[in-house]
């Protein structure tokens, strides 16, 4: 589980990015280019957008590659609203919400606010998708049969990576398939990050 992260500070705002958990999905490209320029060096400006624009554009990068630090008294991320998984065809589960990933220890590797963790088994720095999906995993990103404990739970998601095994989720999480047609709701579930599952 390698980082290797760039700061970039701007006048109101410092970005962080850390380069290993970016598969640029290019949100942060598209939502801002004066600001995210992979062309130009230093390929990040945060003075090129306003402070609130630019904090906004960051929350969308599904990922968690990029964060933010407000000097500027603004509001920091939210980490209390809703977990949400969302599978992707043909690659990573997209996690948001208050998100804390812990070995099977008990020992917290990371809380963070997104992150997208591998399901393909083929990423050299899980639990984090890395884009090694694309050397050929295919699964359109259905919600299998059960597998979804039901219950009653408030807070943050804990995320355990069972060794040579899957993820372990507890907490409140509502599941949707990859063309968003289905949804589930639960407190627990097992999910699949060596590609092999049949469900
Ligand atoms: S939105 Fe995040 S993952 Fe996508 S290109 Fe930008 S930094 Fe990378
Ligand atoms: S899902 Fe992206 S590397 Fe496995």
């Amino acid at each position: 589980m390698g980082s290797k992260v760039y700061t970039y500070e701007g006048e109101q705002l410092t970005v962080r990015y850390d380069v290993k958990r970016c598969i640029h999905a290019a949100e942060c490209v598209s939502g801002l280019p004066h600001v995210f320029d992979p062309n130009k060096s230093p390929w990040v400006e945060p003075d090129n957008a306003n402070a609130d624009a630019l904090a906004t554009v960051i929350m969308q990068c599904p990922t968690g590659a990029l964060h933010f630090d407000r000097k500027d008294g603004g509001d920091f991320e939210d980490d209390s609203s809703s977990n949400i998984v969302t599978i992707q065809a043909d690659g990573p589960l997209y996690i948001r919400g208050g998100i804390e990933v812990v070995d099977q220890d008990g020992t917290v590797l990371l809380n963070d606010t997104r992150i997208a963790l591998c399901r393909c088994g083929l990423s050299k720095n899980k639990p984090f998708c890395d884009n090694s999906h694309l050397e050929g995993f295919v699964d359109e990103g259905r919600l299998g049969e059960g597998g979804v404990k039901v219950g009653e739970k408030e807070g943050r998601l804990s995320i355990t990576l069972s060794k040579n095994g899957p993820l372990l989720l507890e907490g409140p999480i509502t599941f949707v398939s990859a063309n968003g047609g289905e949804q589930r709701q639960g407190v627990r579930a097992a999910l699949c990050r060596c590609g092999s599952s049949q469900n």
